[in-house]
């Protein structure tokens, strides 16, 4: 699906780079990738680390697959190749907005390695930081905060991560946020933690 169609384009420069604009911010840009099951907190790690990040005078953005879904990518459904689509397009939006010199939350399942991959490749090094959020399906299950595990128990939700369709497990991350165990405060703080001692907040 990403065969590129377009010919006689020409790639412009512009007057002001990233290190400009990372400056200006105080900040290194970065995509902090939060891959994991449908339950597992992504979301809500992501939106509780920009407060966090914002109170101390950072510039972030959440790139979310619920909210992602309802425009840019309303198109994609949750076949393997949709999904594919749907990562490929939301790598390159991370990566704008990384060059945009933001400190980017991009909260997706993402459960295809070579998917994730794929995004960690285009991206220069050090822009991509993957961050599984690891919780069991029995612990996603339990939570169950869209309902969502229920009706793909009973067949109503088809392709279902974690129920009927795979979740391939990051061997490369970069942060592992374990939330079967940890409180969202702690994952906050680890993401916070590798940010300052990996130089992302100057
Ligand atoms: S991804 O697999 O392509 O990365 P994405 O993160 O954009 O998925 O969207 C996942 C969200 O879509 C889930 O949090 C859930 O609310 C909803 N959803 C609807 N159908 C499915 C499905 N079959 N599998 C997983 N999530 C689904």
């Amino acid at each position: 699906m990403n065969e590129s169609k377009s010919t006689n384009i020409t790639w412009h420069e512009g007057q002001v780079s990233r290190t400009d604009r990372e400056k200006m911010l105080a900040q290194r840009g970065c995509t902090i990738w939060l891959t994991g099951l449908s339950g597992s907190g992504k979301s809500t790690i992501a939106v509780a680390a920009e407060k966090v990040l914002n109170e101390m005078g950072r510039l972030t953005y959440i790139l979310d697959g619920d909210n992602i879904r309802h425009g840019l990518n309303s198109n994609l459904g949750f076949s393997p190749d949709d999904r594919t689509e749907n990562i490929r397009r939301i790598g390159e939006v991370s990566k704008l907005f990384t060059d945009a010199g933001l400190i980017v939350f991009s909260s997706f399942i993402s459960p295809y390695r070579a998917d994730r991959d794929a995004v960690r490749e285009i991206m220069g090094e050090g822009d991509f930081v993957e961050a599984w959020v690891q919780a069991t399906v029995e612990t996603c299950e339990g939570r169950d905060v869209k309902g969502l595990y229920k009706k793909a128990r009973a067949g109503e939700i088809p392709e279902f991560t974690g129920i009927s369709a795979p979740y391939e497990e990051p061997n490369k991350a970069e942060l592992l946020l374990d939330t079967n165990t940890q409180t969202v405060d702690e994952s906050v703080a680890q993401i916070v933690e590798y940010l300052k001692t990996n130089g992302y907040l100057g």
